[in-house]
């Protein structure tokens, strides 16, 4: 039988490489932010960063990711669309035009979750709804023109509640208690109120967004399996300790947001920025990445300690971009910049040539499966051949050569 187009491998790999698109032009832009000349035309790149990362690349994963778990044909428009627009916006169309586009793919995220909610109604799937909404309103305010300070709340709550109900729907395995769904609504809710209020009154809506995440941060260390998961060994630890790794830097986005208060024009805009989307979204995507990726691609991607090195040089980078940026020490912070994007495409780099091995490794197990079952074929046909042409009581080996020997004077006898 066909395979429907959704379940093939390579559909879901095109729509992925639609994301990887916005990725590679996310961080050209990134580069041309810290003032690595890198092309003419740089300064609309530089102007896109935000929605090419948040919408082009993360949400085009995390929608993919959906899409395939609702197994509807019409949940891949929303990857689809966040990566279409993720590439119009790299290209001479205007900005306005490309944003709508992403927003279609954001609205039916919604409704994915709605989907989902309508199969199973529970707590994690309602905490992810509400992010979704939260992303949707971010890309609508960006398609409005309001600037990136004032659409940080919502960008904050989309990416964190999302995560967070992942990780709730993925601890489930250990039971976490019923207060851990409490405490997690109870925070989606306040996020999802405290970001319009952050567009009213943003002294005061800010601080509350700031209290959201520094909740969601305890949140994680007090319930999370990480905690337990980072004594293991392999990939429950590089996982766990990349969550953890998150949550530290949610919490450190946090505490600079609540003191700092609203960012427009704060020095610390960037390290808030970055805490959220670098220390917390991409560590949480480089650690889920071994598990995520085979189910979504349908390829094996087998963890490998290699893994590391772009987790080490992703938080490295971090802690060097947030200290050098409160300590105005701006080439650090350029070098910061620069360490950070080539972490990313370390990372980018691992995953490529692991499924690659891998594939080729499971490849080479298939071919000897193969040859082993044509060989005991073949063993058995000559079996059968010899067992009807011999007759019964002299197909058996004789183990003594003396008969054999005995056998071939009886022969010449003959
Ligand atoms: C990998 C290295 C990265 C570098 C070097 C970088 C660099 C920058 C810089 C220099 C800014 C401007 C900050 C300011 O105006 O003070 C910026 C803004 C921003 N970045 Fe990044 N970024 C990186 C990765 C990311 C990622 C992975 C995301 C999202 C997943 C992201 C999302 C944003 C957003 C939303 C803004 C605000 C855009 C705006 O102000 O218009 N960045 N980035």
């Amino acid at each position: 039988m066909a395979v429907p187009l959704i379940q093939r491998g390579g559909t879901r790999l095109a729509v992925m490489a639609l994301g990887g698109v916005s990725l590679i032009g996310g961080l050209g832009a990134a580069l041309a932010l810290v003032g690595i000349p890198i092309a003419d035309g740089a300064s609309r790149l530089a102007s896109v960063h935000g929605p090419l990362m948040v919408i082009g690349f993360v949400t085009t994963l995390i929608a993919l990711e959906r899409a395939v778990s609702l197994r509807k044909p019409w949940a891949f428009a929303a990857p689809a669309c966040t990566g279409l627009g993720g590439i119009l916006l790299l290209t001479p169309v205007p900005v306005a035009a490309a944003l709508a586009v992403q927003c279609v793919g954001l609205a039916v995220l919604v409704a994915v979750y709605s989907r989902l909610w309508d199969r199973a109604p529970s707590v994690p799937v309602g905490v992810q709804w509400l992010g979704a909404v939260l992303g949707l309103g971010a890309g609508l305010l960006w398609l409005g023109g309001v600037g990136t300070p004032a659409v940080l709340p919502w960008i904050a709550g989309y990416l964190v509640l999302t995560i967070a109900g992942e990780r709730l729907e993925l601890s489930h395995v250990s039971s976490p208690p019923p207060s851990a769904e409490r405490w997690l609504l109870g925070l989606a809710a306040l996020l999802a109120l405290a970001a319009p209020l952050s567009l009213v009154v943003p002294s005061g809506g800010s601080e509350l967004v700031a209290v959201g995440l520094l909740g969601v941060a305890a949140w994680l260390f007090r319930f999370d399996v990480a905690k337990t998961l980072v004594r293991g060994t392999g990939l429950p630890r590089f996982a766990a300790a990349n969550m953890l790794a998150a949550a530290v830097w949610l919490a450190v986005a946090g505490l600079i947001w609540l003191v700092t208060g609203p960012l427009n024009g704060a020095i610390t805009y960037d390290a808030v920025v970055h805490s959220i989307t670098l220390g917390y979204a991409m560590s949480m995507i480089f650690g889920h990445a071994p598990i995520i990726f085979p189910a979504v691609l349908r390829r094996p991607l087998p963890y490998h300690p290699v893994f590391w090195v772009p987790s080490v040089l992703l938080h490295l980078s971090l802690v060097v971009r947030v200290s050098s940026e409160l300590r105005a020490w701006g080439v650090a912070w350029q070098a910061a910049g620069v360490l950070g994007v080539l972490a990313i495409v370390v990372f980018a780099l691992t995953v490529i040539s692991r499924v690659l091995i891998a594939g080729r490794e499971a490849q080479a197990r298939n071919e000897e499966r193969r040859a082993r079952i044509a060989a005991r074929a073949a063993r058995e046909e000559t079996g059968v051949q010899d067992r009807a042409e011999v007759p019964e009581h002299a197909a058996a080996p004789d183990p003594d050569p003396s008969h054999e020997e005995q056998n071939n004077h009886e022969g010449s006898r003959a």
